[in-house]
């Protein structure tokens, strides 16, 4: 059984005045344990929502989460509490999602105080301390204040807090992304480190391919809070299957990978407002490979290969499809590089 089963997975937000964005649209995805599944798309498709959901953070509309066979959805609010230890997260701000106000071993050892309120001091004390040493920092470091630490000390306390009630699962919300480049590949490295270890299984969201091959095993593909193509890590980004995941491939092996995907325009036109999805294949409008019964036929994913499914219904599609889908990509004006 994998640690973590979502099914049908939908959420919509009003917006005042302004109709309903539909976030995400009928999501389901599997985690095993000691496995990194990667959510990549474009700011706005949905990635933080999807992470959201799985923590419980927010209610969804429709669809069940189970983490080892637990229907999260029904579970009273101390049960919720109980789970909540075996899952984490950290997020791409770390200065942001820490207390400015309370010294670095205080945010680290909150977590555990709650889960496990009968520990002792001392217990607390080491624990916050064996936690620091395993991201690198040093137990002297607990007194000091998230302020006097640098981006990548801050990230790692964030990790430290994540991992003190020793989770299952972590969600990883572009941890990286607020950092430098050369610290980037630090903290990449401590999360693989860290999943060998405790045999963690991830989520990992983030639109910087780079990263992505590092830390995962697989990959879903997200575009207007829907998966496009799931697969094996080599399947999807050595034989991308749906001409989305091709555009975004394309615009990372031609710039700079520090460049961020929602700056360059992906295929041609704007990515539909969602609170209007499109009727039948979300990318029709976009889409170089369309053919007309895209306009009317809803996508559904298909099987492509070992582990490997995608909606385009022109699929498997050959290096012709690529060459289309990229140059498409690149005649299209405001790119860099
Ligand atoms: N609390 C909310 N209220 C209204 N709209 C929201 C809320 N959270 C997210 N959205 C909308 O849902 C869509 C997906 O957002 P998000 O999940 O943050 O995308 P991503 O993390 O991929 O950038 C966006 O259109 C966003 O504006
Ligand atoms: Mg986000």
């Amino acid at each position: 059984m994998p640690l973590l089963t979502v099914e049908g997975l939908t959420k919509s937000f009003p917006r005042t005045g302004r109709g309903t964005v539909h976030a995400v649209n009928d999501v389901s995805l599997e985690i095993d344990r000691g496995e990194t599944l990667a959510l990549i798309g474009e700011s706005g498709s949905g990635k933080s929502t999807i992470g959201r959901l799985i923590l419980r953070l927010i209610e969804p509309d429709a669809g069940t989460i189970k983490i080892d066979g637990t229907d999260l959805l029904t579970l009273s609010n101390s049960e919720l509490r109980a789970m909540r230890a075996k899952m984490q997260v950290v997020f791409q701000e770390p200065y942001e999602s820490l207390n400015p106000k309370m010294r670095v071993g205080d945010i680290v050892a909150e977590p555990l105080e709650i889960h496990e309120p009968s520990l002792s001091r001392a217990d607390l004390r080491d624990r916050v301390r064996a936690t620091l040493e395993e991201v690198g920092l040093n137990a002297d470091q607990a007194e000091r204040l998230p302020r006097g630490l640098s981006g990548g000390q801050q990230q790692r306390v964030g990790i430290a807090r994540a991992l003190i009630t020793r989770p299952a699962l972590v969600v990883l919300d572009e941890p990286t992304s607020s950092l430098d480049l050369s610290v980037q590949a630090q903290i990449l490295e401590i999360l693989h480190d860290l999943q060998e270890t405790h045999g963690l299984s991830y989520l990992y969201i983030s639109h910087d391919l780079s990263t992505v091959s590092y830390l995962a095993h697989r990959v879903a593909v997200l575009y207007l809070g829907q998966i496009r193509e799931q697969g094996p890590l080599e399947a999807v980004v050595q034989n991308p299957q749906d001409p989305y995941t091709q555009a975004l491939l394309a615009a990372f092996l031609d710039s700079d990978v520090s460049v961020s995907p929602s700056r360059l325009r992906m295929l041609s036109g704007e990515i539909p407002d969602p609170t209007q999805l499109p009727e039948g294949c979300f990318l029709y409008g976009r889409c170089p490979l369309r053919m007309d019964k895209c306009r009317s036929d809803p996508s559904v994913l298909r099987v492509l290969g070992s582990k490997h499914y995608g909606r385009c219904i022109r699929a498997p599609l050959n290096d012709d499809d690529w060459n289309i889908v990229a140059d498409s990509n690149r005649t299209v004006g405001d790119r860099p590089g």
